[in-house]
């Protein structure tokens, strides 16, 4: 397994992720998508957003990130929406306290002591309150990752909604939050978009913005952030067919990632043991990242707990009138809800390879990207085979016309196995070389990035041969 260090020089070297305001130190939680880095994501968040809105019956929308306060109250976030957090005397380091749990079994279960992993395991799956997590870190004596000691505060719960204000006065009247999912300004937008795009259900709404969460650790590159983005869909049903929806959008949304290229063995189904406030049927798909599996979507059976909630706070009905059938009822939700950032440093790390390669007769080795064609974030580079002879001018013209259909670059500098190294890091999974041949019959070899194969085609033929392949 590729190591995460590996993932985060490569990410910066080529331009895919940098630290947020690095001149400055960096600030904790916070990256910034560079050149390669927005457009993979774009790829990805496109490919989300065909694959759920371009079907019958979803429709998408766009929603303020500051909502109405009460919103957040409505939707049990206020109450609710908080993680336990645990201070080290020594150290003055704060900790989520399920996270410092699980990350002291990793450990365990690293140096194969799997007997007393098992035994805190067992205990985290029945914590009830933030007492219980205090005392299995402290029956286990599990110790502050950087000071050693175990001299621990009490566990307290912390509210992850950043607050801010809005108008000119900074008092509690003004005080708004920066939306924890984007979910909400969906349920606000049930009625509205039902009435306008005259829909019943079964019917679905999907949007893809930023969150944010003011998380009490942030590691791991782009798992844990405190800005994200969310790809979520919320699905109206009738109350009582939940079931069968649920299992419905868990095979749809399992198949989307496998047909992105994502290796089936390093995914797997968790189930929920406890569920959130809203939920009554809630499962993930994790994702082997370096440091152990962790989630990259949810799958939850929301029930009518956020229309009925918003119905009670708002004075609103939230209903769907069936005249025909003389029916009415708040409609049930399934969501599903991934990260864009979560999802688009999985597929960084599903793709991520290092092998030895014996390319044009010659030995070599390669780090290659296996990105999808549909997610890379260049679909094709062009070269002159040598700098003379009317190459490089013939090869820029290819390079002209392609960029108009996709990302594409040209590249003039080093030998040509040298060239495709540096495509291969970043996954472009097409190359185009014009060579002597070309000038004389208008053929160029068009070469794969994952077989090394080369085919000579017409140059007429590169977009036509690109978009087949893409659309595979
Ligand atoms: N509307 C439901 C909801 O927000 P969630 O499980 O809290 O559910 C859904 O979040 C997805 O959002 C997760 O599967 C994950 O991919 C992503 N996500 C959540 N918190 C995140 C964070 N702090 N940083 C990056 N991605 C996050």
């Amino acid at each position: 397994m590729v190591k995460l260090d590996t993932i985060i020089s490569l990410a910066k070297r080529r331009g895919f992720v940098f630290q947020s305001s690095e001149i400055y130190g960096g600030l904790n939680g916070f990256w910034d998508y560079g050149p390669l880095g927005v457009e993979l994501l774009n790829n990805y968040k496109q490919a989300w957003w065909r694959e759920m809105t371009y079907r019958d019956n979803i429709v998408g929308v766009d929603a303020a990130i500051i909502m109405h306060p009460k919103t957040w109250v409505a939707s049990g976030h206020v109450a609710q929406f908080s993680d336990p957090m645990i201070d080290n005397k020594t150290s003055k380091a704060r900790y989520r306290a399920d996270n410092l749990i699980e990350e002291h079994i990793f450990k365990l279960k690293n140096k194969n002591k799997t007997d007393i992993a098992n035994q805190i395991e067992e205990r985290l799956s029945k914590v009830e309150k933030n007492e219980d997590y205090y005392q299995i870190i402290i029956d286990f004596q599990i110790p502050d990752p950087v000071s050693g000691t175990t001299d621990w505060t009490e566990v307290r719960n912390f509210n992850l909604m950043f607050k801010t204000f809005v108008g000119p006065v900074e008092d509690e009247s003004g005080t708004v939050f920066l939306r924890p999912e984007s979910a909400q300004g969906i349920f606000v937008n049930f009625k509205n978009v039902m009435d306008s795009a005259r829909l019943k259900p079964p019917f679905g709404i999907a949007q893809i913005g930023k969150a944010f969460r003011n998380e009490i650790n942030t590691k791991n590159f782009l798992f844990r952030t405190r800005e994200f983005e969310q790809m979520e869909m919320q699905y109206f049903i009738k109350p009582g067919t939940e079931k069968e929806w649920f299992e419905y959008w868990k095979e749809q949304r399992w198949n989307w990632y496998v047909n992105l290229g994502m290796d089936e063995k390093k995914m797997r189904w968790k189930l929920h043991d406890k569920l959130a406030h809203y939920a009554n049927y809630a499962v993930d798909i994790e994702f082997e990242f370096p440091f152990g599996f962790g989630e990259i979507e949810g799958i939850h059976s929301r029930t009518n707990f956020d229309l009925n909630s918003h119905q009670s706070h708002s004075g609103k009905k939230m209903e769907y009138v069936d005249t025909v059938n003389q029916d009415r009822y708040v409609p049930y939700v399934i969501e599903t809800s991934g990260g864009a950032s979560r999802g688009f440093m999985a597929f960084l790390i599903n793709s991520y390879n290092e092998e030895k390669i014996v390319e044009d007769g010659k030995e070599d080795t390669r780090v290659v990207m296996r990105f999808h064609p549909k997610l890379a974030p260049i679909t094709l580079a062009v070269f002159p085979l040598v700098n003379k002879d009317g190459m490089p001018e013939y090869a820029h013209q290819i390079y002209k016309d392609m960029q108009k259909f996709f990302p594409t670059q040209y590249d003039t500098s080093g030998a040509i196995g040298r060239r495709y190294r540096r495509q291969d890091e970043i996954g472009t999974p097409f190359c185009v070389t014009v060579d002597g041949q070309t000038l004389q019959d208008h053929t160029v070899t068009i070469r794969e990035r994952d077989s090394m194969l080369q085919d000579r085609i017409p140059v007429s033929k590169i977009r036509e041969y690109i978009f087949d392949k893409i659309e595979k």
